[in-house]
């Protein structure tokens, strides 16, 4: 009679160890650790069942009954372990869940208004106490409406004064100003008097830099009527003027030239910064040019159906970035449309 084989002993005593390290186990990767150590391929109880051949004859049937209990032994404690450790698992994160409904409330991320609404916003408001209406006209125009109706004949040299964005679709451009909006307007209000503003995009094909953007807000505005002089034009600007910045600025009309009004002219208002000395803004003119304006071209009032023998009106255009940029002393106009949320959170 042989021997017992050690294997034998190293069985029980593996599994003595195993059973007692498996206890524990808290986590799911100790636990995969573990099955490789005592269930894996070089695990005791695995190379017990290969090496049952080179046992003395007479054990080989218990060294393989060991095994087998063993084996089963550390897999039904494994299994029971598994399902410990995922339910620990479990708990841990509902606890690290759990709403502390002491907490105080988080401030939710309401948003706000775009400085150029907001501004847009003030100009309708003003011009609405003198009776302007807010008429919308479109972003895609044709060119007969952008310039031909307005006084500006193809290769009229006048047309230099605005870039075009021009679509593959021939005389069909994006509106380079909010004037052709004035046609529109007079062609369905005629023969009404007329007080709107239209207020929009306008789009130029220029380089963009710290001062010229290809897209850009204009506001229009346009009031037709029997009598309506130079004069009217200048008391309703001023007011308005006086309105948007304060009201004892001081302003004045420089001769200008608009193919669609006759006279035309350019509306400054005096240095805000500097209060008309000359400083960097107003590039030491002590003035600061705000719109464009003049009294409405017979062609352009006969072309909207008014008999300019009768009727006479003014219009007024104005770039609202540039409008901003004055109030807020904003730098460079990119920031408008550049969607950087540090520029716009300050409004
Ligand atoms: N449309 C002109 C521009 O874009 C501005 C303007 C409007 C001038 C109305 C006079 C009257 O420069």
């Amino acid at each position: 009679m042989s021997e017992q084989p050690i294997i034998l002993i190293e069985l029980e005593q593996t599994k003595q160890k195993a059973l007692s390290l498996l206890a524990e186990i808290q986590d799911e990767e100790p636990l995969q650790a573990w099955r490789r150590e005592y269930l894996g391929k070089t695990s005791v109880v695995m190379s017990a069942f290969s090496s049952i051949g080179q046992q003395p004859k007479e054990f080989r049937p218990q060294v393989g009954q060991v095994a087998n209990q063993v084996k089963q032994a550390l897999e039904a404690s494994l299994e029971e372990r598994a399902k410990i450790v995922s339910e620990t698992a479990l708990t841990r994160k509902i606890t690290g869940e759990r709403v502390d409904v002491t907490l105080p409330g988080r401030q939710p991320n309401a948003g706000g208004l775009h400085p150029q609404t907001l501004v847009l916003r003030r100009i309708f408001t003003i011009f609405a106490e003198m009776g302007f209406q807010v008429y919308r006209s479109r972003d895609v125009e044709s060119d007969e409406y952008n310039f031909e109706l307005l006084n500006i004949p193809a290769h009229h040299p006048a047309r230099d004064m605005w870039d075009t964005f021009h679509i593959d679709q021939p005389g069909v451009v994006l509106r380079t100003h909010t004037s052709p909006g004035q046609i529109r307007v007079m062609r369905e209000q005629a023969p009404h008097p007329i007080r709107v503003i239209l207020p929009g995009m306008c789009y130029r094909y220029e380089q963009i830099s710290a001062r010229s953007e290809i897209q850009f807000n204009q506001v229009e505005v346009l009031a037709i009527g029997k009598n309506i002089t130079f004069g009217d034009m200048k008391g309703t600007l001023n007011g308005f003027v006086r309105r948007l910045f304060n009201a004892d600025v001081r302003t004045r009309l420089r001769p200008s030239y608009f193919p669609f009004t006759e006279p035309s002219a350019e509306m400054d208002v005096e240095c805000f910064v500097c209060a008309g000395k000359g400083c960097s803004v107003c590039k030491g003119s002590g003035w600061l040019e705000i719109l464009g304006c003049g009294i409405v071209h017979p062609t352009v009032l006969k072309n909207g159906g008014y008999d300019p023998e009768v009727y006479s009106g003014f219009a007024a255009g104005m770039g609202p970035e540039r409008i901003s940029m004055l109030l807020h002393k904003i730098e460079d106009i990119r920031y408008f449309w550049g969607n950087d949320a540090r520029f716009l959170e300050q409004f």
